[in-house]
């Protein structure tokens, strides 16, 4: 709790892209959040090194992420908006973590076993350590709640053993959290694959929408779109995944429900709703591009926020690693 409200804790790597199915998805939901409770958001920059980066790319891509947080709504006044590496309190709780970690918890992780067999020539303790540093990301924050995705619902199990294993050994130090699950934010598809998730490290281009792609990519991605052999609209995902996928995005940029959407499209081929779709999408992340286009362009202005998230997230953490410090018998400084 912060005074008396509750703490939601969300991160998100800086890799590939951030595509409408985000924005859509988690990113709205961040927003929601923030409006309820106290809302801490890192840009996950640690846990990204973990596969190998292009420095150069890697730094112009994490300061884009940034911005395009703030773009989409973000407000860092009212949120806590850093990055992972500004705030060292995190790989230092991590250490301890690392103490109170069995190797069996984090190598039978689900994404670890994934990472290794994809990048089979580099499988490095990182890999293997990641679910724990992510524990520490949420428990030095003494997080009530975390929206994630299901893939990370695995990770999360970790904090909260972490948490209670921690707490039994000693007294009482961490929240143990909580995921969130919500109830809203449609899940988006792939527009080349519509029975795959739409995936912000997609390597096809065309499969995901990024925020700040131009009017010309959107359209030409969604004319692309993969439907099906049929010619007329109608939502049923099993049989119709590009289709559906396409009401659902179409849905959740203009507001509309479903059933009026199919009604509107009765007669009419894909060829409209796919323009139809691609239109609505560009409108509604015109202003987001038109925000992010003088955001990334105030380097300094960035560098101010992110100045002062990190020092008001730094002063959250000192307090929860100062304890845990002291509770494992570190000699005071
Ligand atoms: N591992 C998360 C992902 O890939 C990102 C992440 C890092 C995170 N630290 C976190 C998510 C803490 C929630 C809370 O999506």
């Amino acid at each position: 709790m912060i005074g008396d409200k509750k703490i939601v804790y969300s991160a998100v790597q800086p890799t590939g892209c951030i595509t409408l199915g985000n924005y859509i998805g988690a990113i709205g939901n961040w927003i929601k959040l923030a409006e309820e409770y106290e809302s801490i958001y890192a840009i996950a920059d640690l846990h990204a090194l973990t596969v190998r980066q292009v420095p150069s790319e890697y730094r112009q891509r994490a300061l884009s992420f940034f911005a395009q947080y703030i773009a989409c709504g973000i407000d860092p006044k009212k949120s806590i908006l850093y990055f992972q590496s500004h705030v060292p309190q995190h790989t230092e709780l991590t250490w301890i973590l690392n103490c109170f970690t069995y190797i069996g918890e984090t190598s039978r992780m689900t994404q670890f076993k994934d990472k290794s067999a994809k990048h089979a020539d580099n499988i490095n303790v990182g890999l293997l350590d990641y679910p724990v540093l992510m524990a520490a990301d949420i428990l030095l924050y003494q997080t009530d709640y975390v929206p994630v995705g299901i893939d990370q619902k695995q990770h999360l199990e970790l904090s909260r053993d972490l948490a209670i294993r921690f707490n039994n050994l000693y007294t009482p130090t961490f929240t143990v959290p909580e995921p969130y699950i919500s109830k809203q934010g449609a899940k988006i598809y792939s527009l080349q694959d519509p029975t795959k998730k739409m995936s912000k490290s997609d390597s096809d281009v065309n499969a995901t929408v990024s925020l700040i792609d131009t009017p010309e990519d959107i359209m030409r991605k969604f004319k692309r779109a993969v439907t099906d052999c049929d010619a007329y609209v109608s939502y049923d995902e099993k049989n119709k995944p590009g289709v559906s996928n396409l009401l659902t995005i179409l849905s959740a940029v203009t507001g509309k429900n479903i059933e009026s959407l199919v009604k509107e499209f009765e007669g009419k081929g894909y060829a409209e709703l796919k323009s139809v779709c691609g239109e609505a999408v560009v409108e509604k992340l015109r202003p987001i591009r038109e925000e992010y286009g003088r955001l990334i362009k105030d380097k300094a202005y960035l560098t101010e926020t992110a100045k002062a998230g990190a020092a008001a997230a730094r002063g959250i953490a000192q307090k929860t690693l100062s304890k845990v410090y002291r509770k494992v018998g570190l000699v005071e400084g």
